[in-house]
């Protein structure tokens, strides 16, 4: 610990008894919906601000950029603005664009939690978190190299292809216009991965050398078989270049689901109430 005590602090502002909490591989958080939650659900997949938050905290120091090119509704962005970090944020769906468009009208920052503006005292503060519309792997191709400090973010996962789909997730529309770019829609999980393969190269061109990508990722199970994807994807990544440096199993108990009698008495079959924090580097 002395040693550790000396030594320069690159990556972020904890001390190292606060670094040494976070490296626990169960990551199990309390957190209760906020008061935006309300208009995130309409997301179904949208991810709590203060579980962002903790994450963005470790991963970077006050002030440095965050992207998230898989925004949804902006739990990323939301989490940026609450510990003090500028955030970017891409998103292909323009409906979730605007929720997070009017959740930064309708919402200001007051005594480190969202409240409405209307209730707020002249302190409150403006969330300045900006999300763009569009395909995050042609907005990614905007974004000058090395200029990112972390790259935070809650891929969709397309692996329930075919009939209902990923639809049940996001409340997909199939007459929307940019359904070929939707991660989602890819048609089989072998282009689910290429494709993100394909964002994983320009995240990389993106980061700051020695700095993270970190992924939140479900597994699934699907046709009797437990899909392994948090792996799947932490692989692809790694093929690209990024070392695998870990893992966080993550599990939110305030708004978990209740168990399901999936075949009960018959066959095992696992309710999956964790997420993988997925952790690597550019190294
Ligand atoms: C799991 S959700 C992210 C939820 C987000 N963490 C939140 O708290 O709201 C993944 C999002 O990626 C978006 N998406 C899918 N393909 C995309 C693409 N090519 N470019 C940008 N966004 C995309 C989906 O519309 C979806 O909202």
């Amino acid at each position: 610990m002395a040693v550790a005590a000396k030594l320069k602090n690159r990556l972020n502002d904890l001390d190292g008894r606060q670094w040494l909490y976070w490296t626990d591989t169960l990551y199990i958080t309390s957190y209760p919906p906020d008061a935006t939650h309300q208009l995130r659900k309409q997301h179904g997949a949208m991810k709590p601000p203060e579980v962002m938050a903790e994450i963005i905290t470790f991963f970077t120091k006050k002030g440095e950029l965050v992207l998230d090119p898989f925004a949804g509704v902006g739990g990323t962005l939301l989490g940026a603005a609450l510990v003090g970090r500028p955030c970017v944020g891409f998103e292909l769906n323009p409906r979730w664009v605007e929720i997070y468009e009017t959740i930064k009208r309708e919402f200001v920052l007051a005594e480190g939690a969202f409240c409405r503006r209307s209730q707020a005292k002249d302190t409150g503060q403006a969330i300045n978190g900006q999300m763009y519309q569009g395909d995050c792997l042609a907005l990614l191709k905007e974004v000058p190299s090395e200029t990112v400090a972390a790259v935070i973010t809650d891929p969709p996962y397309g692996i329930n292809h075919g009939a209902g789909g990923f639809r049940e997730e996001t409340n997909f529309n199939m007459t929307d216009s940019y359904q070929s770019e939707d991660l989602g829609q890819a048609p089989d999980l072998e282009s689910f991965l290429l494709r993100l393969q394909e964002i994983g190269r320009e995240i990389w061109r993106v980061l700051q050398p020695l700095r993270y990508l970190v992924m939140l990722v479900g597994d699934r199970y699907q046709q009797g078989e437990y899909i392994p994807l948090g792996f799947m994807v932490a692989e692809a990544m790694r093929q690209i270049g990024f070392k695998f440096k870990g893992i966080r199993i993550w599990s939110n108990k305030a708004t978990r689901r209740r168990l399901k009698p999936y075949a009960v008495k018959s066959v095992f079959v696992p309710n999956i109430t964790h997420q993988n924090v997925l952790i690597l580097r550019k190294e």
